[in-house]
Order: structure tokens, then C-alpha cells, then sequence
């Protein structure tokens, strides 16, 4: 049985068009627990263009499940996550420009900065996960660096157009789910599932976790977050 992280950073999108206080990712954490969140997710990017440090903070406080700090292996933020101390780490590439988080981490291409990275999040005693493509090159390397789990990235899958391709590209993510469990790592997955892409999981077992932000966040609006997460946790239930 898989189990469900929660990120709120679309939350903060919502606070930071106006730049005031609410809606706080704050609240929507604790109401994504009561909806049955096994973790709650936040990636604080390097452009703070949602969720900003005091939000870091008050969740490292709040939070009772377990807090995943999603950032770039960069000094600063090796420095807060170290002080911070999420209960998980997962390292992803970050571009000024992008909308969303493009695509997984090349850790084959910069393997020792980001063994480094690994090596020092360890040193501060945290577990770190790493945001890759179903590339079973990536996930050798990522295994390489001493990371405990990695993060499948499902954007590919969930924004293919025919049904052919959407089977080709969730082929790719089962045999990279089976490549990492071989190397010991656990396996969590994520980015751009939603209500429907979610379903293609059930009863394949091959994913420990999942992380989803946007679709939960666009239904909490409709329907309220307790309700957008219970409805989700039931989906990923299944998987
Ligand atoms: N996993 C990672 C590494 C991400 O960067 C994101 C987006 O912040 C997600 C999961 C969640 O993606 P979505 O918001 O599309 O569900």
C-alpha cells in the first residue's frame, strides 16, 4: 500500500499574487493531515516565488507527520535544510524560468556535486531522496551517491496525448521503479499526477510514495482540502 505526500506550495501561490498572509500553506497542512496526508511537502526555491522561509519554519513546528523539504543542492539551502532538519530532503534541479520543475536531476552528468550535496545532508542527519527520470542510467548514479530513495518523475506520463504513448512512458516508470528496488533504494514518485492519472498505479505496488501538489491544491478550491486529500489518499490506497 502506497502512501500519500501532500504539497501545499500552490497554497502559497495563492497568498503570494497579493503578497499578503493567507491562505497559509500553514493551515492547508494541517487540514491535508486530517484528510489523511502521510507527509507534507514543500519546495523552497531559490526565487522564495511561493513558499518562503517562515513557512519552512512554522511547518517544521506544526507538522506531524513528516515534513519533505523538496530544494536545489545548492550552499544555501543545504545550509536551512541542515538547520531546518525536514524528516526528508528530495534534491531537484531548479531554473529561474520555469514554470514547474522541468525535469529530473542529472546526477550521471554532476555526479560529485551532487554526491557532495549528499554526502554533507547526510552529515547534518537527514535522508535524501532524488528527483530523477525513469532512466535506469540516473537511477544507477543517484544509487551511487549514497541517497536512501529516489523521486520517479511522472511528468512525462501524465502529460503524454495518446493512449499508446501514456502506456510507453508508464512502461518506463515501472522499469525504473523495479531498477531501484534492485539497488535497495526506496521509491517514491511524482509531478503532475492527478485524479485520473493516478489510477493506472493501482495494484502494481511498485511505488512506496507518492508526491502530488496541483491537482489536490485546484480541488481543495472546489471542494475543501480535507476532502481533496481523503478523496486522493483513497486513490493512491490502491496503488
Ligand atoms: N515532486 C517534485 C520533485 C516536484 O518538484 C513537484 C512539483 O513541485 C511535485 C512532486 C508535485 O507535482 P504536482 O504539483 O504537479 O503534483
Amino acid at each position: 500500500m502506497a502512501t500519500l505526500a501532500v504539497n501545499v506550495d500552490h497554497v502559497a501561490t495563492v497568498r503570494q499574487a497579493r503578497g499578503g498572509v493567507y491562505p497559509d500553506p500553514v493551515h492547508a497542512a494541517i487540514l491535508a493531515e486530517l484528510g489523511g496526508a502521510d507527509g507534507i511537502v514543500v519546495h523552497l526555491r531559490e526565487d522564495r516565488r511561493h513558499i518562503q522561509d517562515r513557512d519552512v519554519k512554522l511547518l517544521r513546528q506544526t507538522v506531524l507527520s513528516r515534513l519533505i523539504l523538496e530544494m536545489a543542492a545548492t550552499e544555501e539551502m543545504i545550509g536551512i535544510a541542515c538547520d531546518i532538519k525536514p524528516d526528508l530532503v528530495t534534491l531537484v534541479p531548479e531554473k529561474r524560468t520555469e514554470v514547474t520543475t522541468e525535469g529530473g536531476l542529472d546526477v550521471k552528468g554532476a555526479f560529485e556535486p551532487v554526491r557532495d550535496a549528499v554526502e554533507r545532508l547526510h552529515d547534518g542527519g537527514l535522508t535524501v531522496s532524488i528527483f530523477i527520470d525513469p532512466d535506469p542510467k540516473q537511477i544507477e548514479a543517484a544509487a551511487k551517491t549514497g541517497a536512501e530513495m529516489i523521486e520517479i518523475h511522472t511528468g512525462r506520463y501524465c502529460d503524454a496525448y495518446t493512449e499508446t504513448e501514456k502506456e510507453r512512458c508508464f512502461g518506463d516508470i515501472a522499469d525504473a521503479a523495479r531498477t531501484a528496488r534492485n539497488l535497495d533504494l526506496i521509491v517514491n514518485a511524482g509531478h503532475g499526477l492527478c485524479y485520473n492519472t493516478i489510477k493506472r498505479f493501482a495494484g502494481t505496488g511498485i511505488v512506496d510514495e507518492f508526491s502530488i501538489g496541483h491537482s489536490i491544491v485546484a480541488r481543495s478550491v472546489l471542494v475543501g482540502m480535507k476532502e481533496a486529500v481523503s478523496e486522493m489518499r483513497e486513490l493512491v490506497r490502491d496503488a
